[in-house]
């Protein structure tokens, strides 16, 4: 094993008494390379291809308040392949991060700040921020694509060295938001964008050769704030839900959330459909982060997700001043949200709803194998009570009803897992997730396998990396096959 720290980037920030710069959340500036890493446990020979995860690092001192979600992305990879695991890390090199460092310092302000608080203009629905590209990683025509949930550029990145090739170029103005789907079974991406102009959101598809073949409008009564979509076989499902901006605040440049007195709504399209064939639906008020999937049964669409009982919170007690509204939306234990199924009768019009769990999860996870169609498993991180990391894992088994759980002890935070299939796997639960964890009294991380049909057990490989790995939001896994060569 041979750890190579490759690259340390310029940081000039101060601040670390703030509750995301701290313990989870301290950013990294150094980059490594380290191939053929030691393990405990044996690396299994079944595991090929590599696991994804994006991390938020606030390089400079931040322009006003700071939200976790500004840091500049830096993605970390593990690379499996006939037992033996490599590791990189690198940093995102967007438009915003250049220019910070060059100018040696922050020139946009963050989610928290006025628009106005930037430098320079910036990207994002909200707009004047940066496109830090620090969201969601996935794997589209064998590269990784980083994303911003504000609607960004996305990036493409070499899937082995990690060094940022260009800007993807079927991404339309107004951008991509930060969970575009990639459907395996035909290699297609499927994405939205929202912003504060009409018609307020865009839906569209690209082809395997990231060619734009689909791109049209879908009208909301206002400005929205939509984080994810979902898809089955023929439909995709984007949703107009009642936590948006207040409309009187916007007037004042103002960005504050408040969940309206209004039902939540879907648009299903087919996938390559067009306005005038969108099915609206109507269901109980909520805010969901996530989708996991969704799919046909007979003349239902069935889409899963994590339904909210709190979408609009309390304010956060015990946060330091000027804080409370963005801790008490990053902690999950106020938000509540639990597993649940929409299902829309695409005959009749009529929605019916049901829980799955009153447990509080969040970041759902399956086999994206069979994504689109009826999955019996679904993996979930539990969050940590007031702050926004997790603490363990469930896995749900919808036939049998039944779901199981691995917490880790006090010290321990994990990145949303990715379930990587057995390369010669039968079962969909024949794999196993993947995640890095956060031992934030070592000091340290590793990478850790689980066997996905027995979660409860605990991690069946360890392998530490050189450094303690920042948190962030997500995270992916490709095969070897899905990757460019
Ligand atoms: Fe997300």
């Amino acid at each position: 094993m041979e750890i190579k720290k490759t690259n340390t980037i310029k940081s000039s920030i101060k601040t670390h008494d703030h509750p995301y710069l701290k313990d989870a959340w301290i950013p990294n500036y150094d980059e490594y390379e380290v191939n053929d890493l030691k393990a405990l446990g044996d690396i299994p020979k079944d595991l090929e291809g590599a696991y994804y995860r994006n991390t938020e690092n606030q390089v400079h001192e931040p322009i006003g308040r700071f939200h976790p979600f500004d840091g500049d992305a830096m993605i970390h990879s593990i690379n499996f392949d006939n037992g033996k695991a490599n590791y990189v890390n690198k940093f995102v090199k967007t438009e915003g991060f250049l220019v910070e460092q060059e100018m040696g310092k922050s020139m946009w302000a963050g989610l928290m700040e006025r628009t106005g608080s930037s430098k320079l203009p910036g990207w994002g629905a909200q707009g004047g921020i940066k496109d830090s590209s620090s969201t969601d990683i996935i794997v589209h025509a064998g590269e990784p694509l980083t994303t911003f949930y504000q609607c960004g550029e996305g990036y493409q990145l070499n899937p082995y060295s990690l060094d940022t090739k260009q800007k993807a170029s079927w991404v339309p103005v107004g951008g991509v938001s930060a969970h575009p789907k990639v459907d395996l079974s035909t290699g297609e991406l499927l994405f939205f964008n929202y912003s504060k102009q009409s018609p307020y959101l865009n839906y569209g598809v690209v082809d395997k050769n990231q060619n734009l073949k689909h791109f049209v409008p879908i009208e909301l009564p206002g400005p929205r704030l939509p984080h994810d979509m979902a898809y089955s076989k023929n439909y995709s499902i984007i949703n107009d839900l009642p936590l948006f901006w207040d409309q009187e605040m916007l007037k004042k440049g103002i960005h504050a959330t408040r969940l309206h007195d209004l039902p939540s709504r879907f648009a299903v399209i087919p996938r390559y459909g067009n306005p005038e064939d969108i099915k609206w639906f109507e269901a109980d008020p909520t805010y969901v982060l996530h989708w996991n999937n969704a799919y046909e049964m007979g003349d239902e669409l069935i889409l899963e997700g994590y339904f909210q009982e709190h979408p609009w919170p309390e304010n956060y007690v015990d946060a330091p001043p000027g804080l409370e509204r963005m801790m008490a939306f990053l902690d999950f234990s106020l938000l509540k949200p639990r597993l649940h199924r929409w299902k829309f009768n695409l005959k009749t019009g009529a929605t019916t709803e049901e829980d799955i769990c009153n447990e509080t999860i969040e970041f759902g996870v399956i086999n994206q194998r069979i994504a689109g169609l009826e999955h019996k498993y679904t993996y979930s991180m539990v969050p940590t009570k007031g702050h926004f990391t997790f603490d363990g894992i469930t896995k749900h088994d919808h036939q049998k009803k039944s779901f199981t759980k691995y917490i880790f002890p006090e010290h321990i935070f994990i990145s949303e897992v990715s379930f990587a299939p057995k390369t010669n796997g039968i079962d969909e639960d024949d794999g196993y997730l993947v995640t890095i964890s956060n031992d934030v009294r070592e000091k340290s991380s590793s990478c850790l396998l689980f066997d996905a049909k027995n979660i409860e057990q605990g991690p069946v490989c360890d392998i530490p990396l050189p450094h303690q790995i920042c948190s962030g939001t997500h995270a992916t896994w490709a095969q070897k096959s899905d990757l460019k060569s």
